[in-house]
């Protein structure tokens, strides 16, 4: 499947010409210890590597970037590895989604400067698969996503421990008086044992098993534990692949297309997906010219059965058990009629090639069709008078009894007055009350931090409640839960509609029938409107500045106006 000989390789305008710029290029690899019978003529491939020393998900990269290396030299490719940013987390603030399309640029800038023929992109932890994604997507050199791998399931005194979603928990129990200072000590040490991203199905395992089903990783290796030496395999199998797919010139737009966005967008419904998957998969979709939309999502997820048997939404496993239960593909082999098949991957084969001999050998982990653990809902999207573009929730991770509710508003303007109240065991609230917090979405948070699970207060918590209807236009993390509804859009910083909402209102939620509203009459929101002043602009200079004046709201996937596709004319190949 030839199509490329030397000649045509993209690097070939740095190393070919028999010019003044070219002794400059090759002298300078020769100053880093290269013989032109290294590199010349062969495939040059990127590695970028989102490690560094804060990045806890990606510690194991250091050593993988070596076995990547390893593959590519096998093949006849040389590769060379380039630091990334290294969005984290767990230590970002004020939130790493504000970064998210900084990693995308300067990924994408990074391919297009540099004499590279493919790229392998290293990451895992939440906002890099989405980041290294949508910039390669732009570049569009040929690409394989190398997935961090989930890490070790959690322990602690005979327990199992689940990524963020058992923190909540017993957060809870502490703050109820049942969790002494040593037990915190161990659950704090017990919770994440091992290199690799949140094990539970939260952000980052959604995020990588949408790049596993659109095509673009190794089929099945983002459910290989991080330190599982088939990770290492599967790192040097990455190397050895890319490096022929440059020969095949297969490039991303072959890959990503209406059928491979909509298959991974039904994966992420059948593993009970992160809500922030709806953000990133329309900003990824945009970048590759696919129109996916918030509505199609919704349509998807009533239709598709939760089969992934993984916490949050899962009730008992884990993503290490999700991997022995046969993983992705297994996943992906059960529910192949709902899946376009035909779509093209980085195998050079079909998703439906890739799936062949795959197989479930735990169905209570991985669940047949007829018997899910949710019969459709992973995700929904609701509309209404207070968020006209759309709002989502995860009917899964949310107690049935909120489905339809009707409360009383109690409003919160900043995260700091909200958690002054919910630590106030004196506080008058019911569990019947719907708690929002507003000016906490792109532009208000800043960055659209994860605040979406707003803590129950305390006075209720004392009184054994663990649920209640939350609101904000904040998004939430991919192992929270609860009935948090998620990402209002247009939010209220810029003058949405939740922006007019007052404590005492009554708020009304209808899930099955996906509306949202204030049942405030007509007259008085137009009151309120018209008296509403909007708050100043967050940044006055520097990143979040451009951050501010670009990024679009959640409905949109708050890529930056500028980086989507359909914005102008990309700058095309350097000709000097
Ligand atoms: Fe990196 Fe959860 S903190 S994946
Ligand atoms: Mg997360």
């Amino acid at each position: 499947m030839t199509k490329k000989q030397p000649q045509d390789l993209r690097s070939a305008r740095w190393f070919a010409p028999d010019d003044l710029r070219t002794f400059g290029h090759l002298s300078r690899m020769m100053q880093l210890g290269y013989s032109e019978d290294d590199f010349r003529g062969k495939p040059i491939i990127g590695v970028l590597n989102t490690w560094s020393e804060l990045n806890t998900c990606h510690s194991h990269f250091r050593e993988r970037v070596v076995d990547v290396k390893r593959g590519v030299a096998q093949a006849g490719g040389f590769a060379v590895e380039l630091p990334s940013l290294s969005v984290d987390e767990s230590f970002t603030k004020p939130t790493s989604m504000l970064y998210r399309n900084l990693l995308a640029m300067e990924t994408e800038e990074m391919i297009r400067s540099h004499p590279l023929d493919g790229v392998v992109l290293m990451g895992g932890c939440d906002k890099t698969t989405p980041g290294l994604v949508m910039g390669a997507i732009s570049a569009g050199v040929p690409m394989i996503y190398l997935p961090a791998g989930p890490m070790l399931r959690g322990n602690y005194a005979g327990k199992i421990l689940g990524s963020g979603s058992d923190a909540w928990k017993y957060w809870d129990e502490r703050r109820a008086g049942n969790i002494s200072d040593d037990e915190w000590l161990g659950i704090q040490g017990g919770i994440a044992r091992s290199a690799g991203t949140c094990m539970t199905m939260g952000t980052a395992s959604t995020m990588t098993a949408i790049a596993d089903a659109m095509g673009l990783t190794l089929p099945g290796a983002s459910s290989i534990p991080a330190v599982d030496s088939g990770h290492q395999r599967m790192s040097a199998d990455c190397g050895r692949r890319i490096v022929d797919m440059v020969w095949e010139d297969l490039t991303p737009d072959q890959i990503i297309t209406d059928g491979s966005c909509r298959n991974a967008a039904i994966v992420a419904m059948a593993t009970g997906c992160s809500t922030n998957a709806v953000v990133h998969l329309i900003a990824m979709a945009k970048r590759a010219g696919v129109g996916l939309k918030l509505e199609d999502l919704d349509e998807l997820g009533r239709n598709t059965p939760l089969i992934a048997n993984v916490r949050p939404s899962g009730k008992d496993y884990l993503m290490e058990d999700f991997f022995y239960a046969g993983g992705l593909r297994a996943l992906m082999k059960q529910m192949e009629d709902r899946l376009d098949t035909s779509c093209m991957t980085v195998t050079g084969k079909t998703l439906g090639e890739n799936l062949e001999g795959a197989v479930v050998y735990n169905d209570d982990v991985i669940r047949p069709l007829d018997n899910p653990v949710y019969k459709g809902g992973s995700l929904a999207v609701l509309k209404g008078n207070l968020c006209p573009n759309g709002a989502v929730i995860k009917p899964a991770a949310c107690d049935p009894k909120y489905h339809v509710h009707e409360g009383p508003a109690l409003v919160f303007d900043s995260y700091p007055e909200m958690k002054k109240a919910v630590d106030d065991e004196n506080l008058e609230i019911t569990p019947d009350h719907v708690m929002v917090l507003r000016n906490a979405g792109p532009q208000g948070g800043p960055g659209f931090p994860e605040w979406g699970m707003l803590p129950i207060p305390k006075a209720l918590i004392k009184q054994g409640h663990r649920d209640m209807l939350r609101i904000s236009d904040a998004r939430m993390s991919g192992t929270s839960y609860g009935a948090c509804v998620l990402h209002v859009s247009p939010e209220s910083y810029v003058g949405g509609p939740l922006a007019l909402l007052k404590n005492g209102d009554t708020v009304r939620l209808d899930l099955p029938n996906r509306s949202l509203d204030m049942l405030v009459p007509e007259e008085e929101l137009e009151a309120r409107r018209k008296a509403l002043v909007l708050p100043e602009p967050r940044f006055e200079r520097g990143y979040g500045y451009m951050f501010s004046r670009h990024v679009t709201q959640a409905d949109q996937g708050c890529d930056f106006d500028f980086l989507e596709t359909d914005f102008g004319k990309t700058a095309g190949e350097p000709d000097i």
